[in-house]
């Protein structure tokens, strides 16, 4: 990667010093120039932050290594901290919490310096906080966002992700953008079906709500023709999609699905049917994947938008070597957001 995706990268680096080595912020920036003069500040306090020991055992925890986005996200995490001299052991999850639970205590026993863990269950965040504490690891949880609340049990745990309401509402500008804003056949109401991720997980929650929101903010009519969960797989997008077509037909006009593997499943069953892409349907995913990209280039996916996996590694990482470093976060100020971008037929080039 590539022009753009080094310019959004510089400017997580930005906000990790902004969240991680300066004044923390629970809040993602509202705009680049505010990231832009939060790092500036973080930059001047990043000189009298701890010196970040370089370094060391560094336990990665994964939900499941079958995920197309969490393999790009780890991949780079790998990169990063083997290039920083860790020494990296990353283990798959299977999708299975207890088993998660029983590599977080291996990694413990054998005497990992600090922790990145993506839960397989938000709902697990007690469970993981509380044994990371007794342990007393530092740790960065990624991915998958527990309450402040929840982090707030222990103050050497940084959370690493992105504002997931952010992507929904981009995806319905996505929509909102489109030359009929999405009314295909002019009947004053935008006819879709949502292809949901995880519904346990936040990320598919507050996607699938403000995706929806967007469009109502906007005065825009919808209608839900279904609403099904996908979780994330490629394989179940392409098989809810295609059931829809079969059973809605014409009446769909927009499929939203809360990320990309599914969007590239969805469109398969779309052209399958004979539908195409920006004539008679559209179609929105979350990630920007390689292969999303490249069928956004080709007018095949109305839009995505990019889920910084470089931006969030720099930053989970950055956060680590700050706890690393004796830093301790405040309850309040443990969660660290990386921003999202919209990505159309306009801009896709410059993340290729
Ligand atoms: C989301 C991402 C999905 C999936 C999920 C796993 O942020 O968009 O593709 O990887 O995380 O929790």
């Amino acid at each position: 990667m590539k022009k753009l995706a080094s310019i959004v990268l510089a400017g997580c680096m930005a906000v990790s010093l902004a969240a991680c080595g300066g004044a923390a912020s629970s809040s993602a920036p509202a705009s680049s120039s505010e990231a832009v003069s939060a790092a500036e500040s973080a930059a001047e306090s990043a000189a009298e932050s701890v010196e970040a020991p370089q370094g060391g055992k560094v336990g990665v925890c994964i939900y499941k290594f079958d995920d197309a986005f969490m393999t790009t996200y780890r991949n780079a995490l790998q990169e990063i901290l083997e290039g920083k001299g860790y020494e990296v052991t990353i283990v798959d999850g299977n999708n299975d919490q207890a088993k998660q639970n029983e590599q977080i205590n291996t990694f413990i026993t054998q005497g990992v310096d600090a922790l990145i863990i993506n839960p397989v269950m938000t709902s697990a965040a007690d469970q993981i906080i509380s044994t990371v504490k007794d342990a007393d690891i530092p740790t960065v949880l990624i991915n998958r966002e527990p309450t402040a609340d929840q982090m707030s049990a222990y103050n050497k745990l940084v959370y690493v992700g992105c504002d997931a309401a952010q992507s929904g509402t981009f995806q319905g500008e996505l929509i909102l953008d489109t030359a009929n804003k999405g009314d295909i056949n002019g009947d004053g109401k935008v006819s879709y079906i949502m292809i949901q991720g995880d519904p346990e997980n936040i990320d598919a929650q507050l996607r699938t709500e403000y995706s929806v929101k967007a469009l109502k903010d906007a005065g825009v009519e919808v209608e839900q023709l279904d609403l099904q969960r996908g979780d994330w797989d490629r394989n179940k997008g392409q098989e809810i999609a295609q059931n829809d077509l079969a059973k809605y037909g014409n009446q769909i006009e927009v499929v939203f699905c809360n990320n990309d593997d599914m969007a590239i499943g969805a469109l398969q069953a779309i052209e399958a049917a004979g539908r195409k892409v920006n004539e008679d349907i559209y179609l929105v995913g979350v990630d920007a994947l390689d292969a999303a990209l490249n069928e956004v280039a080709n007018g095949k996916m109305t839009g995505t938008v990019l889920n910084d996996a470089n931006g969030q590694a720099s930053q989970a990482v950055a956060c680590m070597e700050e706890l690393l470093g004796g830093k301790t976060f405040e309850a309040g100020s443990q969660s660290v957001y990386v921003d999202y971008v919209k990505v159309t037929p306009e801009n896709v080039k410059d993340f290729q």
